[in-house]
């Protein structure tokens, strides 16, 4: 087969990397890919939204199927370009249709999703500019911390938790007024969960469903989670309060009534479903849905999927997912993030990056890198993820930790308190 993955990210290096192993896999494209994605397969300098661009390519090079990594593409419709183009129809895309990836574009229509299909998750409204009084008062509805959600997409910013009321309603009005452009126009309002977060991939052919193993991802800057959030700067698998029965629960109130949920509201979805989840009291909620891989989680899980990544994507495109194997690796794996000094607020790009080939114990993930004449560069806040099998998590956290030390650039920043919670 003829591969496209559409993407940039530690995410797309992981799922290249597993794509890469397949028999099934004759070429693989990543587009625009990164310096560590180009020694898996042949990166392509197409930015994954120039939907033109990619439909011509597909032509071209007799693309058999897409897989799309992050997002974006998807909220603005990849799946329904390449369906609408006569030379693109048939090529399976792996991702939802842009109405399937409002759950993630748009937080109040994944709140009205779950309330009708009764999946757990906090109470909540939603308002607009013109209903900004109505907001101020169901705030005073709530307690304390208060939490206020940008309705479109932010790139991981449009959540605001705030101790006040005061705080809260100030945000409001600013979040209403334009705060995140167009993304803010409406706000959702949500009572404030108080828990461990776990998140929990699914691929569905949109009739059955596969649950992968599940993650913990740290999201703040900071080690004790101090500090500004950032996309992610570690990843942990298995998670040890997801016990086969949590996960059972998982299962049957939220990841079936979704998959239902999709297929009775005609809604096309064919792909990965991410579900944030947070354990209240041993009860899982949803915090959030997202309509693709997590990123570092994918840095870690790709490495505990023992099954031909392609066959199951053969069985999402074929409808057959349920007749496909998959099987897990018993060991615990994690990735340790090495980011730019200065992330998630300004840094400097463009740092030789060195000892990569030193690193003998981990896999190496890159996320923010390039390749400027020959010498792989700085190219993003986070910059590369070192992933380790070990027989439980403080094993492979050490590996981590311990081949971090080996790469090398300026200003080079990682947490080594990953896992250290669990
Ligand atoms: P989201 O973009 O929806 O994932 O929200 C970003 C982060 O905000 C989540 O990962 C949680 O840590 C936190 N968060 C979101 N909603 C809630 C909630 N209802 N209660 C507590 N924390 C929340
Ligand atoms: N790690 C969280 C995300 O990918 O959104």
């Amino acid at each position: 087969m003829k591969i496209l993955l559409l993407g940039s990210g530690g995410r797309e290096h992981a799922l290249a990397w597993k794509i890469s192993q397949s028999p099934k896999c004759e070429q693989l494209y990543i587009a625009p890919g990164n310096a560590g994605t180009g020694n898996c397969g042949e990166n392509v300098a197409m930015k994954a939204d120039d939907f033109e661009t990619i439909k011509t390519f597909c032509v071209e090079k007799a693309i058999d199927m897409v897989i799309v990594g992050p997002e974006d593409p998807l909220v603005k419709g990849i799946y329904d370009e390449l369906k609408a183009d006569s030379r693109t129809k048939d090529i399976p895309v792996i991702g939802p249709s842009k109405q399937g990836a409002v759950l993630e574009g748009s937080k109040d229509f994944a709140k009205a999703f779950m309330q009708r299909h009764q999946i757990p998750t906090a109470r909540y409204q939603t308002f607009d500019g013109e209903h900004l009084e109505d907001g101020l008062r169901f705030l005073e509805t709530l307690q304390a911390p208060y939490v206020l959600k940008a309705d479109g997409l932010c790139a991981g910013k449009g959540v605001l938790i705030l101790p006040t009321l005061e705080e809260a309603q100030k945000e409001l009005k600013e979040m209403l007024g334009g705060m995140f452009g167009n993304a803010s126009s409406q706000v959702v309002i949500e009572e404030f969960l108080s828990g461990i977060e776990c998140s929990v991939f699914v691929l569905t052919d949109g009739d059955h469903y596969k649950i992968l193993p599940e993650a913990k991802d740290y999201k703040r800057i900071g080690e004790h989670d101090t500090g500004l959030n950032t996309g992610g700067m570690g990843s942990v698998t298995p998670v040890p309060f997801a016990t086969k029965e949590w996960m059972q629960k998982v299962e049957d109130r939220i990841i079936r009534p979704t998959v239902e949920g999709l297929k009775a509201e005609n809604i096309d979805y064919k792909g990965f479903i991410f579900f944030g989840l947070i354990n209240v009291e041993g009860e899982p909620m949803v915090i959030e849905y997202n309509c693709r891989m997590g990123d570092p989680e994918t840095e870690s899980v790709m490495l505990r999927l023992k099954s031909d990544i392609v066959d199951l994507f053969e069985g999402v495109a074929e409808g057959n997912l349920d007749e496909r194997e998959i099987a897990f690796d018993e060991r615990a794996a994690v990735c340790v993030m090495l980011v730019s000094g200065g992330y998630p607020q300004e840094y400097k790009k463009g740092y030789p990056i060195t000892g990569i080939d030193q690193v003998e114990g981990s896999i190496v993930f890159h996320s923010g890198t390039a390749l400027k004449d020959g010498q792989v560069v700085t190219n993003g806040g986070r910059v590369i993820a070192v992933s380790s099998y070990g027989k439980d998590k403080a094993e492979a956290l050490q590996k981590s930790f311990e081949e971090a030390q080996k790469i090398q650039f300026t200003d080079k920043y990682f947490r080594r308190d990953i896992g250290a919670d669990l």
